[in-house]
């Protein structure tokens, strides 16, 4: 992967760059470009940093995606109630999940439209609304505008925002890359301990020939990864969840988690949605994500029902059973983080820490039925208006499923999630 991305990805020399700033022209911000071929797309991210306080339903209408996808790729528990309202803080760095095409020969996500309000200018779109994801050149560009002083209220922008595929892959390992914008307190080292990567990684994803980064630079960053193995014609094929994030799949009816003990891909019924196809595997009375296991002279006897995708509005279900040396413990699940609700500035500037690093994980009984009270201890959701009825109806039906995934120490994580955005928001 590392020769296929040095001979194909081109990044903007910085040293040219500088040259030619020299010479009276404007620094312009570098990015890695992924050449491309065919019209196939991939799963990846963008690190958005919000310029104000927004529901999570604006955040998802802002990218012209599933808000309940924003929430599972942040780990952000979807029980509480209304969650979709929930206002989150602004400044706060969120990670959203977006789908990578290839157009016109390069890697970006073009199916983001924005409206145009008064007071906006292609720049402010650009640096506040987007966080730095799009320049005013591009967005000029991208919808042919003439002068860009006359931006008419109300017009619908293409925002091209940036992406990388790699083939979901680094260094041959599965792998969601993350569209990261550089602010001035970053550090190439700092950025790849933040993600668990190496610096060297880091400069063979987006060529570059130094660790030299500037302010609003993106740069790709490579995200461990559980990658699925549907088939071509599922419509979730290709699917790819990062390391101790969710996904929600199958009209919201399967949840899928990666990690936190290892990168295999696990999926389990969501009941996020009221109707669902059956979750059943054929010719057994095991559901989706349920394991039995029989321990024998020759090793453990390993049965597992496990998710195929979504097939035609079908839930593909599948049998397996393996032998192996050791019958695996219960299954883990990447921590819960409460719908976060305040920035602290305090911590801004604290030497980043490895994003969910107590790498304990939770274990949660696969039988425990939580009532969902939309409550939990210690912490008081922050609801936006409980009358308003657009956003309720998927996240109460997501109650049941993820209070019994909320069963470990939520302040804590809470914590160490703030931590963790502190680290990377501004
Ligand atoms: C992409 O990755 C897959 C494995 O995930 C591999 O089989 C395939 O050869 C890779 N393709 C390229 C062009 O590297
Ligand atoms: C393993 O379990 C399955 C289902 O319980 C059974 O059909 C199979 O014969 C078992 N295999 C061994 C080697 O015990
Ligand atoms: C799914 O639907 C398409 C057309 O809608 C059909 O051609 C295909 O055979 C269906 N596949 C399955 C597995 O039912
Ligand atoms: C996945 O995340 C967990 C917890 O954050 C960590 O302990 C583990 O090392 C990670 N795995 C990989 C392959 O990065
Ligand atoms: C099988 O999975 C279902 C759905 O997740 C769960 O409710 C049930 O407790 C599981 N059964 C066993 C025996 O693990």
């Amino acid at each position: 992967m590392g020769k296929l991305k040095d001979s194909s990805s081109i990044v903007w020399s910085w040293s040219l760059l500088l040259m030619i700033s020299n010479v009276g022209l404007l620094v312009k911000a570098k990015s890695t470009i992924e050449p491309c071929a065919n019209s196939d797309s991939c799963n990846a991210l963008l690190g958005y940093t919000l310029y104000t306080d927004l529901k999570v339903s604006e955040v998802g209408s802002l990218f012209n995606v599933d808000p309940v996808s924003i929430l599972t790729a942040n780990a952000i528990d979807i029980s509480y109630p209304d969650v979709e309202n929930h206002i989150l803080p602004s400044q706060l760095f969120v990670k959203i999940p977006i789908s990578c095409s290839c157009v016109d020969g390069i890697r970006k996500s073009v199916s983001t439209h924005y409206k145009t309000r008064p007071s906006d200018t292609l720049s402010s779109i650009a640096s506040q609304i987007y966080s730095g994801l799009v320049s005013a050149d591009q967005l000029r560009e991208a919808n042919a505008i003439q002068d860009p002083d006359v931006l008419d209220v109300g017009v619908s922008l293409i925002v091209p925002l940036p992406c990388t595929c790699f083939n979901g892959t680094d260094n041959l390992l599965p792998a969601v890359y993350l569209s990261y914008v550089v602010r001035d307190v970053d550090t190439l080292a700092g950025i790849a301990a933040t993600y668990r990567t190496t610096l060297t990684d880091l400069m063979n994803v987006n060529a570059m020939g130094s660790p030299a980064i500037k302010a609003e630079d993106i740069i790709a960053v490579p995200l461990p990864a559980c990658a699925s193995k549907f088939p071509r014609y599922a419509s979730d094929n290709g699917m790819i969840v990062p390391n101790g994030s969710y996904a929600i799949t199958a009209s919201h009816c399967v949840q899928c988690s990666c990690g936190p003990g290892n990168l295999n891909l696990y999926c389990m019924p969501a009941s996020l949605a009221v109707s669902c196809s059956s979750m059943q595997c054929r010719n057994s009375n095991l559901m989706l994500g349920n394991v039995t296991m029989q321990q024998s002279s020759a090793g453990c006897n390993v049965t597992t029902c496990s998710y195929g995708g979504f097939v035609n509005g079908t839930i593909i279900t599948s049998l397996s059973t393996s032998l192996q040396p050791r019958c695996p413990g219960p299954q883990q699940f990447p921590p819960l983080l409460a719908p976060p609700s305040s920035v602290s500035r305090d911590k801004m500037f604290a030497p980043a820490p490895a994003p969910q690093s107590d790498g304990a994980g939770t274990t949660i009984p696969k039988t425990s039925v939580v009532p969902s009270t939309g409550s939990l201890p210690g912490l008081s959701p922050a609801s936006g208006p409980s009358g308003s009825a657009s956003g309720a109806s998927g996240a109460s039906g997501a109650s049941s499923l993820v209070n019994s995934l909320a069963t470990f120490p939520t302040a804590f994580t809470l914590y160490l999630f703030v931590k963790f955005m502190m680290s990377i928001s501004l």
